[in-house]
């Protein structure tokens, strides 16, 4: 059986949708069903748990009666500020959205309120989404990631009526809600002759987002900043603009990323170079294929691995 601080530890993370320590807490009893001779429950609840693949419905949906599980998903992963490799400037403005939030209350005193408005823009794979899931870890709060594709229908109507809905979501349950894509809704120029229709979507958004006095935090995310109108920007708090990383930044997420195995042999400065131009999600794939290949090779990491794990992603992408 478990113990009372398993009980009251899987309690607490539960209700504060903590799902990495409920996870931990689960495993740990299952273990210790499992020293019990309790095989069957202990292996039921390893299965429940490896089963759940971090993506789910949205929880509160029931008792809210809002159908929007279809285009809202409730994400989990567990990114902390400091896996992310950036320059000062995006770190001290997610920090000051980090500090804000936590003194909310301060701010709202003082007639003033927290920046809950974001705007992230930037090239694929450099840590937009990332940043989403960085905001709900360290605030203890929920992801919600919004699906424009699912949104977004050829009937306005409809349309609005899902924006209204997930609104009244953003209202209802606090949360970090990311609206990926964004450039779906945000484009200057629409599709032929749906310029207007998308303007008009895009100002039901801007409404019902100056309308929003909740205590989530709503994040918009673009890679194609360009072609979205810069009208738009001053609607939101504030507006984070990634990079691809510089040579040091290189060096950095290759370190971390292939750590443990690295051996005075690598040279991290030569893979670099050749990384130049690289995202950071394109680099940590290549880091994940050179290890893996070292495992199943069962040779030591060398610069070669790395290389041919560099080449290898190139081509793929160039054919891609
Ligand atoms: N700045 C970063 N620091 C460390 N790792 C990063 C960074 N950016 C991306 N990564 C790695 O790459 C993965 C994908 O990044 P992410 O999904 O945040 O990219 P994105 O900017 O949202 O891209 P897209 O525009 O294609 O949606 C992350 O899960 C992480 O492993
Ligand atoms: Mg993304």
């Amino acid at each position: 059986m478990p113990n009372a601080n398993q009980i009251l530890a899987l309690v607490k993370s539960h209700l504060e949708g903590d799902d990495k320590r409920f996870k931990e807490v689960a495993m740990q009893i299952a273990a210790v069903e499992a020293r019990s001779g309790h095989t069957i429950l202990s292996r039921s609840i390893a299965d429940l748990i490896k089963s759940n693949t971090g993506v789910r419905l949205v929880r509160s949906l029931a008792p809210l009666n809002m159908d929007v599980s279809e285009y809202v998903l409730s994400v989990d992963n567990s990114y902390r500020l400091s896996d992310l490799i950036c320059s000062e400037v995006i770190k001290s403005k997610i920090s000051r959205i980090i500090k804000e939030y936590i003194h909310r209350d301060l701010l709202y005193q003082n007639n003033l309120s927290n920046r809950n408005k974001i705007l992230l823009a930037g090239p694929s794979g450099t840590g937009k989404t990332m940043t989403a899931s960085i905001l709900a870890n360290e605030l203890h709060l929920p992801l919600y990631v919004v699906r424009m594709e699912k949104v977004i229908t050829k009937y306005m109507g409809e349309t609005s009526l899902k924006l209204s809905k997930i609104f009244d979501l953003i209202s209802n349950v606090r949360g970090i809600y990311l609206f990926d894509e964004f450039d779906a809704i945000g484009m200057q120029r629409g599709m032929e002759n749906e310029v207007g229709e998308m303007r008009r979507i895009l100002n039901t958004f801007l409404q019902l987002m100056e309308r929003d006095d909740s205590d989530s935090i709503i994040v918009a995310a673009t890679n194609a900043k360009e072609v979205l109108d810069t009208a738009l920007f001053r609607r939101f708090d504030d507006v984070i603009e990634y990079q691809l990383p510089d040579q040091q930044q290189i060096e950095i997420l290759l370190k971390t990323q292939l750590e443990p195995f690295t051996t005075p042999d690598l040279h991290i400065d030569k893979i670099a170079k050749a990384l130049e131009g690289r995202s950071h999600a394109e680099i940590t794939s290549v880091c994940a294929d050179s290890i893996k290949e070292s495992i199943l090779s069962e040779q030591q990491l060398t610069d070669n691995i790395v290389i041919q794990a560099i080449e290898q992603k190139h081509s793929q992408i160039m054919s891609a």
